[in-house]
């Protein structure tokens, strides 16, 4: 019987191919992500958030050549259903995490890609004062964070971080 993690592993052979305006694919995004949160001996529920972060990029259709600018949504919204709070509201806030960074951060926005400043833009920019401190009350805030910084430095060329299946007891380990 195929299983949601089978169905997701396939998703990712059949369109991680895709690039989003990055210098690698999605796929190699994806695990060097992964990595970075197993090298930070994180929980498997932040590792699987981490692997399927921009999962929602791989399953609906772009609406820019940097993807889809609802794909956190979407990628929550799909994974709801399967994964724990733990995976899902961290992908869910991701996108605001980099906006509420680069709100906060005096440098955070230098060390974006050229792809993510400009999809900065198509997110909504930078977080009003209100809006950052109802960001700081959200349950996963500091997990969306740790997910975006681990985010932000998986974007590297030619760095390879394994397979998908590395992962499938860790996506087990994090289903409902
Ligand atoms: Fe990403």
């Amino acid at each position: 019987m195929t299983t949601i993690i089978d169905q997701i592993e396939q998703l990712y052979a059949d369109k991680g191919c895709g690039q989003y305006g990055e210098a690698i694919s999605q796929l190699q995004h994806a695990l060097q992500c992964a990595e970075l949160a197993r090298q930070a001996q994180a929980s498997d529920e932040m590792v699987a958030a981490a692997l399927l972060h921009d999962i929602g990029h791989l399953l609906e259709d772009s609406d820019s050549e940097f993807g889809n600018v609802d794909a956190d949504r979407i990628g929550a919204r799909f994974l709801a259903p399967y994964f724990s709070k733990q995976v899902c509201e961290p992908i869910r806030l991701h996108a605001r995490a980099k906006r509420y960074l680069c709100s906060v951060e005096e440098h955070y926005f230098a060390t974006l890609s050229a792809a993510s400043r400009y999809s900065l833009k198509l997110q909504g920019g930078l977080l009003e004062q209100d809006e950052i401190e109802d960001f700081r009350a959200e349950p996963f805030f500091p997990l969306a964070i740790k997910l975006r910084r681990w985010v932000e430095e998986s974007k590297q060329p030619g760095l390879d971080a394994g397979c998908f299946s590395d992962y499938r007891a860790a996506l087990q380990q994090a289903m409902l």
